[in-house]
Formats: structure tokens, sequence, C-alpha cells
């Protein structure tokens, strides 16, 4: 479904992502792990089109979206749950949520409810300010407004960062529960294990290169990632 090629992307002259080559097949939950600073935040948003890049191909169900906008790009079906959950704190959680349905008209009241079936929690606060909300609930909101774009493919950047575990754990159930629905994701984590034990395959990037990838139990089985990523 996603097939990017020799993807090359800088910073001014500091070139940071040098030749990533990487697929996401239809369905599937594809993840990507590696250490601070190796590029994983920029490839996401070099493929949901907010990150320029100097070379390269990416391709979404067949078609080359590599000069789309990032707005064109939503509308093909590409959403991204952004590092930092960056949700709009003055808004209330039903506007927050509007805001990710925006390419078609805010979404409609259905769509909402599925939403508040998914994260009870954000229904009974949808008229509170989103800043209001714990670490956990603004997670589960950027993930529902992303999920009011009506994606495809889902790219989630970092979605456990700085949660309890008891909210990890509920963040790694939305997850299982949004690929029983058949949504394709692409999940950056820095809680490998938990986050390739949950994965069909998995890619390590490293300075900004692809050093590894597999699927995710023969990394799993690598005993150097279980020694550098796994902490096993
Ligand atoms: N806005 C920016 N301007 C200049 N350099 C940047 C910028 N953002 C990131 N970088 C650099 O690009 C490289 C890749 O950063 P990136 O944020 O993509 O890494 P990451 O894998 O997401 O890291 P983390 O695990 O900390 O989120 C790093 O060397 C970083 O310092
Ligand atoms: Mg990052």
């Amino acid at each position: 479904m996603l097939e990017i090629s020799g993807l090359t992307s800088a910073y001014g002259r500091i070139e940071v992502l040098h030749g990533i080559s990487l697929s996401v097949p239809a369905s599937q939950l594809v993840c990507l792990i590696g250490g601070n600073g190796a590029g994983k935040t920029t490839l996401l948003r070099a493929i949901s089109g907010v990150q320029p890049l100097k070379s390269g191909t990416i391709r979404f169900d067949g078609q080359d979206i590599t000069r789309l906008s990032a707005e064109e790009r939503v509308k093909s079906g590409i959403a991204q749950v952004p590092e930092g959950r960056q949700i709009f704190g003055s808004l209330t959680v039903e506007d927050n949520l509007n805001l990710g349905g925006w390419l078609h008209g805010g979404g409609t009241s259905a769509e909402r409810d599925a939403i508040y079936a998914m994260f009870p929690i954000l229904g009974e606060k949808r008229n509170l300010a989103a800043g209001g909300l714990s670490g956990g609930q603004q997670q589960m909101l950027a993930i529902g407004r992303a999920l009011m774009s009506r994606p495809r493919l889902l790219l989630l950047d970092e979605p456990s960062m700085g949660l309890a575990p008891v909210l990890v754990e509920q963040v790694f159930g939305v997850i299982e529960s949004l690929r029983t629905r058949g949504i394709t994701m692409l999940l950056v984590e820095q809680n490998a294990a938990a986050a390739l034990a949950k994965a069909d395959y998995g890619y390590v990037i490293e300075t900004g290169r692809i050093t590894h990838s597999g699927p995710s139990a023969q990394l799993i089985g690598d005993p150097k990632l279980r020694e550098a990523y796994l902490g096993i």
C-alpha cells in the first residue's frame, strides 16, 4: 500500500535521511524503531508531506504521491498522529475531532460517536477544553482526530511516549483494535519490544539509514537487536 524508495531528506544542508526504502502492505502493522535522532519523525513527516524530500519516491495505492501536498495526501487517505500529540488545548475535545474531519465538512455525528465508543472518556469530556485532559486522554484524542479524516493508512509517532504503564497498554490495545478493523499502520515506537510483539514486520533505522528489517519474530530473535533496542 505504501512504497518508499530511495528517500533522502535534509534540514538545510544537513541530510538526515540517506536513501530510505520501506514498504507497508495493506492491512498490516509495520513498526519502525530506532534511537533518539535517528530520523523516525522526519520520515513520518516526509510521508505525510510536511517535510520536503531531496530525492526518492513515495507511492501510495500504486499512485506516485511524491509531489502531492500534505492536504492532498490526507485526501488520498493518509493521516498522522504527530509526536507530542499536538492537540489544540483551548478548543473543546469535540472541536479537536471536528478539525480532524475538516476535509469532509467536520465529520458526521456518527463518526464522532464511533470515536466516543472507542474512547468513552472523550465522550464524557466532549465539551471541555482539550488542554485539561491527561496525557493519556490527549493521546486518545490525537488518535481520534486522525481517524476523523477516514484514513486507510495511519502514521503513529511514539503514541505511548510519556504515558503511565496502564495507559501504554491501553494505547497498544487501541492499535490492536484498529488493526482488526483493517487500518494499515506504520508505528514509530521507543517501546520497541511491545511494538514488535504486535507488529507484522519491522524496520530499524540508525542515523538516517535502515539497518535491519524483517518479520517481527525474526527481529525479536536477533541477538544484536535484543541487546541494542529491546532491553532483553
Ligand atoms: N527542525 C529541525 N531542524 C534541524 N535539524 C533537525 C530538525 N528536526 C530534527 N532535526 C535533526 O534531524 C535528525 C533526525 O531527527 P528526528 O526528529 O527525525 O529523529 P527521531 O528518530 O524522531 O528522534 P526522537 O526519538 O528523539 O523523536 C536529528 O539529528 C535531529 O537533530
Ligand atoms: Mg521523533
